[in-house]
């Protein structure tokens, strides 16, 4: 039965839980009042609203209104300030810093009938002015510990800063390097999606306290897999790659707590996920116990319509709701239309007051009822924003982002006294683009350049010289800069100061802009003529270290081949140069490991370790038979495959062993491996288990990621590893459409990559 408040005990309750008294007035009974429980508080604001109020808590509007100036006399921004006083709007995006917000939320709070605060939400996804890594850089880490530390670091900020929500983390799983935002996620595998996805819930939300923000799992689902990699485009996934690859990290980040939810712009089986109940109601609210709320995506309400899905966005806003999209961004399909579908009949009241109940749960779960303004504080936001101590931490999670793809000849580590070294390319001497996409709080020149990170090691000589230009696509906002560079005028400069090096640090790739929502690419290379300015360097000097700086896989056949060293910086965030510089001169070891595949060619594309089989298989080896699933002109296999990372140290594997050769229900085998250093540096390496299942009710992919660990490992020293294998390891999502585990014959891989050469079978029976 649901819980009501007598009349007067409600009027209280409300009077403090919303904060409009004061606290001395409060102080004993507002203590009190916080020991109830959330759901009883809910009901009692709940039960004061107006259908228009409760529908006005779905509405969410972007930033308006210019909080140092008058009220907005005119136009959208008035009518929003006027819905805003009435309150019909429950959520802002896109205000930031604390005086902004208190303005805002004083009228939410102090103008409208029921003193309703309201949540405000950012794209806080790698940091918010202290910028972290790309979150796919990030997940080449491996290491959950400072993946958590950045969205803390992050949120920390965000909060001091007056914001209470983040769009992030984004778990879309990406296997398309054309699709600009794979550098919002990480990366093509679902279950270091699914660690990384708890590691930045708990990062983010913590134990909801001042320096912490909610989090929102995005893009729910199937966003990632539009037809070639264009943004926005057409999704056509089968029933079996959504539960087995979409959507476990969606589910571990819910389970992890996650307090609200986006859906996303794609459709799934015909249906655009804004109205799709069988995502939104079905799986997220009933089979997984989802008690958050779902925030649309930006306009994609309103997109139903030029899907071709709805007639109108009245109809939109009616699918949308009915189909459990608790709350729209920017398409005002609710603000219009919701409350007289609800009186036409078209939507129950149930359903909006499900709606409101789960958006006002998150708002006391954030304690905004107890304090609105609790993330409103001058002087924490002026101590906490840039803080050393968040210096450091973006810079430990820079070095360990850094992935070491090649080095041949030893040319890493650099030596330290009486070289020569010509630094070339301008992403070397850029301050803004290793802040990457998605920096929206961070000012332009704020990173630390390559150029400045190896300048600080004083012992030889740097000379730089730009060589040429990177293509750069649309800014965040839609301006544009240098778009297409053909120019080579810097060639000769930069071949003449490389003639003479010892070394020459390349660093080529493409700038922070080029990648991230709607910057999808059609190629896969190094934009401009960079590749040519490669070539023509390598002409006089052969000794190349070459530094990517980008937010996707990229194609580098020619420098996989000729290039001796190289090395995948990515964007690397405010301390970027600093991490590179530490990593090429071995002051840090490189530990990390790719989290998607490097595709030889963008005809592989999409190209992911843990494919299907197919009734053909093959490797890259041509046949006599053409009849076979392969290239005519390609190698089917990765440039550089999937958890693939080099050392300074030089990790070998040995005696993979088994507990047994199988197991039952309810039990479990131990799978222990050798890993011996041998070099003569300390290092760490991620050591990587993958299974593959042999048959199974539905095909099975060769290899899947189960488990890993981040192995530190003195200079000459062997360590075992052992991991625990049950049958959450290997359930899938079967023939009956349920997750389970199937009896059967298995191989177990481990290795320094997903291409292993040690490998074991063992069976299970149930
Ligand atoms: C993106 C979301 C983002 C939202 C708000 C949309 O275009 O797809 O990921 O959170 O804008 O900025």
């Amino acid at each position: 039965m649901k819980y009501t408040l007598p009349k007067y005990l409600f009027a209280a309750l409300l009077a403090l839980s919303l904060g409009c008294s004061t606290a001395k007035q409060n102080t004993a009974a507002f203590t009190k009042e916080r020991q109830l429980p959330i759901d009883r508080r809910v009901d009692s604001v709940l039960a004061l609203m107006t259908l228009e109020e409760k529908v006005g808590q779905m509405n969410q509007y972007n930033g308006f209104w210019d909080v140092t100036g008058p009220a907005p006399q005119g136009g959208d921004a008035a009518l929003k300030y006027e819905h805003l006083k009435k309150g019909w709007v429950g959520s802002m995006l896109n205000v930031k810093g604390v005086k902004d917000v208190r303005a805002l939320q004083k009228i939410a709070v102090e103008e409208t009938r029921l003193h309703i605060p309201v949540i405000f939400g950012f794209d806080v996804i790698h940091g918010y002015k202290t910028i972290s890594p790309i979150p796919l850089a990030e997940a080449a880490s491996w290491d959950m510990e400072i993946i958590e530390r950045s969205a803390q670091i992050a949120a920390a900020e965000a909060a001091a800063s007056g914001l209470n929500w983040t769009f992030a983390p984004m778990v879309d799983v990406s296997r398309d390097a054309r699709w600009g935002r794979v550098m919002e996620g990480a990366g093509e595998d679902p279950y270091l999606n699914s660690r990384i996805a708890v590691a930045r819930v708990k990062g983010f939300q913590g134990n909801l306290g001042e320096f912490n923000v909610a989090a929102c799992v995005k893009h729910f689902a199937g966003y990632s897999f539009a037809e070639a990699g264009r943004d926005y485009n057409t999704v056509d996934i089968s029933n079996n790659t959504l539960h087995n690859i979409v959507l476990p990290p969606f589910k571990a980040a819910s389970d992890a707590g996650a307090l609200t939810f986006m859906n996303s712009f794609n459709e799934l089986e015909g249906i655009p996920a804004t109205g799709n109940a069988y995502l939104q109601r079905d799986i997220l609210k009933r089979d997984w116990g989802f008690k958050g709320f779902v925030v649309s995506d930006w306009g994609s309400m309103g997109e139903m319509v030029t899907h071709g899905y709805t007639k109108d966005l009245k109809e939109a806003a009616e699918k949308a709701a009915n189909a459990g999209s608790d709350m729209d961004m920017e398409s005002h399909g609710y603000v219009e239309h919701l409350a007289a579908l609800v009186r036409e009949g078209k939507v129950s009241e149930d359903k909006i007051n499900d709606a409101a109940r789960r958006i006002l749960s998150v708002k006391f779960e954030l304690g905004l009822f107890d304090d609105p303004y609790k993330y409103c504080n001058e002087a924490r936001e002026q101590q906490t924003i840039g803080k050393k101590e968040f210096q450091d931490g973006v810079l430990d999670v820079a070095k360990k982002s850094i992935v070491l793809l090649k080095n041949e000849r030893s040319l890493l580590p650099l030596k330290k006294q009486g070289q020569k070294i010509t630094v070339i390319g301008a992403l070397a001497n850029d301050k803004t683009s290793p802040l990457g996409s998605w920096r929206i709080a961070a000012e332009d020149g704020t990173a630390v350049s390559v150029l400045e990170g190896l300048n600080q090691y004083k012992g030889n000589t740097i000379t730089y010289a730009k060589g040429a230009d990177v293509a750069v696509g649309k800014t965040l906002f839609g301006s544009e800069t240098k778009i297409n560079t053909t120019d080579k005028s810097g060639f000769a400069e930069a071949v003449a100061a490389a003639k003479n090096a010892d070394v020459v640090v390349m660093v080529l790739g493409e700038h922070g802009l080029q990648t991230g929502e709607g910057r999808s690419r059609a190629k896969l290379d190094l934009p401009g003529v960079q590749q040519e300015l490669l070539e023509a360097v390598y002409k006089v000097n052969q000794n190349i270290v070459l530094v990517l700086q980008n937010g996707r896989p990229l194609t580098i056949p020619w420098a996989a081949e000729n290039v001796p060293a190289i090395v995948e910086g990515w964007h690397l965030g405010t301390q970027s140069g600093n991490a590179i510089a530490q990593v090429l001169y071995g002051d840090y070891n490189p530990s990390g490991k790719l989290p998607m595949s490097f595709p030889r060619s963008i005809g592989q594309v999409p190209l992911y370790y843990n494919h299907k089989s197919t009734g053909r298989p093959g490797g890259d080896t041509p046949t006599e038979s053409v009849f076979w699933s392969h290239y005519g002109d390609e190698a089917n296999s990765a440039l550089y495959p999937f958890g693939h990372g080099l050392s300074y140290s030089k990790f070998e594997y040995s005696n993979l062993k088994l507990s047994g050769s199988s197991f039952g229900k309810n039990g479990n085998i131990t799978v222990s491996v050798d890993v011996k250093n041998n070099s003569t540096v300390d290092g760490k390496e991620v050591v990587q288990l993958y299974l593959h299942d042999l048959f199974a009710s539905v095909t099975r992919p060769v290899k899947e990621l189960k488990a890993f660990e981040l192995a530190e490992i003195k200079a000459g020293q062997t360590k075992t590893i052992t991991f625990t294998i049950n049958e959450k390891a290997i359930e899938f999502y079967t023939a009956n459409n349920k997750w389970e585990a199937e009896a059967g014959d298995f191989k177990v891989f481990v290795g320094g990559s997903s291409v292993t050469k040690l490998e074991v079978p063992f069976s299970y029976t149930n």
